[in-house]
């Protein structure tokens, strides 16, 4: 049995072409990203994964055309409407992640009735990236730490990041093709074992996920080290 990931993290990329193939606008393509994110999410409970942190919105994306940016919030208004009961039900604590002061008054309130409702879920903790940027990320931990007076280093810097409370990504795996970060998780994903995969995002199912977990338990993650001092010592001969 290969090892599980304890966090994994998705670009979910390829939803604008997975509509544009059939003829659809792109939000019809983000609305079945919503789809295959629910199985993910349902997926990885059932796998064990203690972690799952996604990118639904970067601090890019809001210079995409107007109707695709309102057509992603209203998105994200009604899946949380729909979506909360079950996750609540399920065990899945949510947790928004970005900057939250372009978002309308009624998003943000959306956010924090989600993030109350099911705070006290422990099955798998399940972080949406929204509004979200990885160099946002570290220069509000930065700011933080310089609002306070306290000195910056790795460690202070890692307590002040958004995602502070679980650790670094083992997995990170982006859909639709491009082999890039954009943005997404720069300074958690040091070590992360990164998996692509030219599947556009509304085409990620549960058989999917266990290919990027199953290539995931082939990895050898040394952290900096040799080979050798991975393997653990011979046993010693007993005379
Ligand atoms: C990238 O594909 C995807 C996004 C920018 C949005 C991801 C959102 C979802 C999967 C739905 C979940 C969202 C909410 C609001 C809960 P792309 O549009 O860049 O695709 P392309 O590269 O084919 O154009």
């Amino acid at each position: 049995m290969s090892a599980i990931p304890h966090h994994i993290a998705i670009v979910m990329d390829g939803n604008g072409r997975w509509a544009t193939r059939r003829c659809l606008p792109r939000v019809a393509g983000h609305k079945k990203g919503v789809d295959a994110l629910r199985a993910c999410v349902r997926h990885c409970g059932e796998r064990g994964v203690k972690v799952l942190t996604v990118f639904a919105f970067s601090s890019e994306n809001w210079n995409r055309p107007p109707e695709e940016v309102s057509g992603l919030m209203e998105l994200l208004a009604m899946a949380l409407s729909r979506e909360v009961p079950k996750l609540k039900s399920e065990g899945v604590r949510i947790h928004f992640v970005g900057d939250r002061s372009g978002l309308s008054e009624k998003v943000r309130a959306g956010l924090a009735q989600a993030e109350a409702a099911t705070a006290a879920n422990t099955r798998l903790v399940f972080n949406v990236c929204f509004s979200y940027g990885g160099r946002w990320d570290i220069a509000q931990a930065a700011a933080r730490l310089a609002d306070r007076g306290e000195p910056i280093t790795e460690q202070s810097l890692d307590r002040a990041m958004a995602l502070a409370d679980v650790p670094d990504p083992d997995l990170l795996i982006r859909t639709g093709g491009e082999r890039r970060l954009s943005n997404f998780l720069l300074w958690q994903a040091a070590y992360s074992e990164l998996y692509f995969t030219d599947k556009l995002w509304p085409e990620f199912n549960a058989a999917e996920l266990d290919a990027a977990i199953a290539d995931f338990g082939q990895r050898e993650r040394r952290f900096g080290r040799t080979s050798q001092q991975l393997q653990p010592p011979a046993p010693r001969k007993v005379a």
